[in-house]
């Protein structure tokens, strides 16, 4: 297939072309080639090029900052997916665009499924829920939800605590909000397995919403602490120790944003239809640690 990657410099975006590379023709495109706030330089592209598939893994993720940015977070997360989702029904090819747990407003007490009423509680969350509908627009999408990426490039919070780690004797982490840590290569995996079922069934049963994030769920205070174990066993030197990752409650926590209490998702429908293997969230998070530490 000949495939147009949006955001190829991301987390998802990295691991989706090193995957994809091998079986497909990628064009990759960076804010350079494709900048999502510019509607004529996507027009182009799709005026230029004949694809077969669109991924977008291009997004404005400053949960935090999104807050005081709404005109450009709607822009990028919302507007942009109208167009390229218009564009890709017009050429009657797929659509594949990422969103998060943060749709939800956390308030449940159970893992989030597809079906379940989302309600987003911060300007994240609100714009990747209207870029949902966007994708929609066109027949022919598959939206994949997560959780809290990371990988061995990016900003991601494993980079975040080991910095802070070399910094402090201390860390104050909330122990309040439950998520899923997954790696941008089980993503990107996913991914794969779901283009290969559109290429091998031409199966319409398999657009719609899939929620993909590792096996189990941890507060971002656990996620630390098994952050700070790896680092430690792999003797890199840090200044807080696993005694000194003090938890605390997100209400004495100062963040812009506010971020749901339980952000899991249920993994039950890719479980069912998929031939995929999860993997558990804590082993993922050390090999990335190790690769992390070797890099810096
Ligand atoms: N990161 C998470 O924890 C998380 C959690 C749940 C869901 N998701 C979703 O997963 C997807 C990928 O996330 P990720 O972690 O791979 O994100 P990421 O590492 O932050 O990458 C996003 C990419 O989008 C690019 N971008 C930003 N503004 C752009 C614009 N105007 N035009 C073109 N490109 C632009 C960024 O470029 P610059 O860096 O140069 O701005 C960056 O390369 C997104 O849809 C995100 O909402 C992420």
């Amino acid at each position: 297939m000949k495939i147009i990657l949006i955001g190829k410099d991301g987390q998802i975006g990295k691991s989706l072309f090193n995957i994809l590379k091998g079986r497909h023709e990628i064009l990759p495109l960076g804010k350079k080639e494709c900048n999502l706030l510019i509607k004529d330089e996507i027009t182009s592209i799709f005026n230029n090029i004949k694809a077969d598939l669109v991924i977008n893994s291009a997004a404005y993720t400053d949960v935090d900052k999104a807050e005081s940015d709404k005109k450009k977070v709607f822009s990028i997360n919302s507007d942009a997916v109208h167009i390229i989702s218009s564009l890709t029904k017009k050429h009657n090819i797929p659509f594949i665009n990422y969103s998060t747990d943060y749709v939800f407003d956390g308030e449940s007490n159970k893992k989030y499924s597809e079906e379940d009423t989302a309600n987003p509680i911060n300007i994240y969350g609100e714009s990747k829920l209207d870029g949902e509908e966007n994708t929609k627009i066109n027949d022919q999408h598959i939206i994949i939800r997560t959780s809290s990426v990371f990988s061995l490039y990016g900003n991601n919070f494993i980079n975040k605590i080991i910095d802070s780690a070399k910094k402090k004797d201390s860390l104050d982490v909330v122990n309040d909000q439950f998520i899923t840590p997954t790696s941008s290569e089980f993503i990107s995996n996913v991914t794969d397995i779901l283009i290969r079922n559109m290429e091998n069934y031409k199966n319409n049963d398999i657009y719609g919403t899939y929620h993909v994030v590792a096996n189990g769920s941890c507060s971002w205070y656990d996620y630390a602490k098994v952050i700070i174990a790896e680092v430690l066993k792999n003797n890199y030197p840090v200044k807080t120790n696993l005694e000194s990752i003090y938890a605390v409650s997100s209400s004495n926590y100062e963040s812009i944003a506010k971020r749901p209490k339980n952000a899991v998702l249920s993994t039950n429908k890719i479980r069912s239809l998929l031939s995929v293997e999860i993997p558990q969230w804590e082993d993922d998070v050390k090999s990335a640690v190790k690769g992390i530490i070797k890099k810096i």
